[in-house]
């Protein structure tokens, strides 16, 4: 009957619907967890041992750490790498005034504010080029901050 066609017809839909919703939060290859890293005081960021020295560091396994420090209008290090197959833990936090740390194309989007660590755990399965940006007003040149995330 037509009754059993268009109840197929829903079923149909929704699954999709759920497959793409599921799709869009994972994003390509990456799962993420966001937690919080505590806080932090701006003026002493370097004397922090994950900010001493900012950048990827391989923790063991497929792990690594990412620690990055958004000031006016850059990150620091501007540009990170990681291998393919690795679970990555970003500690992120603000020198000055609130920024986002933001990496295209994946759900990785976070607000980084002065005396806060963000901290987000994602993993990365395929290689690839992601650009990172701040799209949180930040000031006169908020839209040139930017980054880059490779997947090697
Ligand atoms: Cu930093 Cu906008």
């Amino acid at each position: 009957t037509y009754e059993k066609t268009w109840l197929a017809v829903a079923m149909v839909l929704i699954v999709g619907f759920i497959a793409t919703v599921t799709y869009g939060a994972v994003g390509p290859g990456i799962a993420m967890i966001d937690d919080d890293g505590g806080s932090i005081d701006p003026d002493t960021i370097n004397d922090d041992e994950r900010f001493s020295e900012t950048g990827v560091t391989h923790v063991g396994g497929n792990e690594y750490e990412a620690n990055i420090v958004a000031q006016a209008w850059s990150y620091s290090p501007s540009e990170i790498t990681v291998p393919a197959n690795s679970e990555v833990t970003f500690y992120v936090t603000s020198r000055d005034v609130t920024h986002s740390f933001t990496v295209v194309g994946t759900n990785i989007n976070t607000m980084v504010v002065p005396g806060e660590v963000s901290q987000m755990t994602a993993e990365f399965d395929e290689p690839g080029e992601y650009g990172i940006l701040c799209n949180e007003y930040c000031g006169e040149y908020h839209h040139t901050m930017e980054g880059k995330l490779n997947v090697v």
